[in-house]
């Protein structure tokens, strides 16, 4: 297929599938692009994916983009989750150790320059990755950010240049935590403690009341996105 008739069935595909579920997607994603692949930080919504994937295509390959900076309680569900769908997800680890990014770049590059350490320890690694597929998936919803508010569902990726399918794009949180306790999915218990969106533990933040799901996320910082969605 080259890449105009890409286009058109992934433009045909946003379409039909806008108005069906995200479980009907994901069969005609594995289906279709059977190289494809899912992109999980085990947050709320990739749970849900975690699960409903379980329910389509058991053994699709299931990543995370292993910083080394993750919370403890993240590391936890992941391994809860892999027990419990008897599968392994595939460690993505960057270049550098944290100590390497020290000595090279200085001492908490996180605090000093976030973008370029989220660049080292997630954009970098992901690009390696995708590259050995022809789609994946994430978690991303549109009512999470004004980033994200016209992810289609269907879409071709250009940044990282394979199809990116987002089956929860129309979904709101509640419809993710109707999900979660009506299928009994282990999820991350900091979400319970005030962290609706959880990156690495240096760059997240438990939230106010009132306050917007991602303002934990690089509080203090104009960041809002990491650069895995453009
Ligand atoms: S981020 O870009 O701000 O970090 P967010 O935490 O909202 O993203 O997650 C959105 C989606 O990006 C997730 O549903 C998941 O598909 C993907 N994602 C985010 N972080 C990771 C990670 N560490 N490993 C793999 N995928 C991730």
């Amino acid at each position: 297929m080259n890449l105009i008739e890409k286009e058109a069935l992934i433009q045909r595909a946003a379409e039909q599938f806008e108005n069906e579920s995200p479980e009907a997607l994901i069969a005609w994603a594995v289906d279709t692009f059977p190289n494809i692949t899912f992109a999980s930080s085990f947050g709320a919504e990739d749970v849900v994916l975690i699960d409903m994937l379980h329910k389509t295509r058991p053994g699709t390959d299931i990543f995370y983009l292993d910083t080394n900076l993750h919370f403890k309680e993240t590391y936890e569900t992941r391994d809860r989750l892999a027990q419990h769908y008897n599968l392994t997800f595939i460690q993505v680890l960057p270049k550098l150790t944290v100590e390497e990014q020290g000595a090279l770049h200085g001492e908490e590059l996180w605090k000093s320059n976030p973008n370029a350490c989220c660049n080292i320890r997630k954009v970098e690694p992901l690009t390696e990755i995708l590259g050995k597929y022809d789609a994946w998936i994430t978690g991303i919803r549109r009512d999470q950010a004004p980033t994200r508010a016209n992810a289609k569902k269907v879409e071709y990726d250009t940044k990282f240049g394979l199809v990116k399918f987002n089956p929860l794009a129309s979904w709101t949180s509640e419809d993710v935590w109707n999900y979660i306790r009506q299928h009994n999915v282990i999820y991350n218990p900091l979400h319970d403690n005030y962290y609706p969106s959880i990156g690495c533990e240096m760059c997240t933040r438990q939230v106010l009341p009132g306050e917007d799901p991602r303002a934990g996320r690089w509080s203090g910082n104009e960041k809002t996105e990491c650069g895995l969605h453009k």
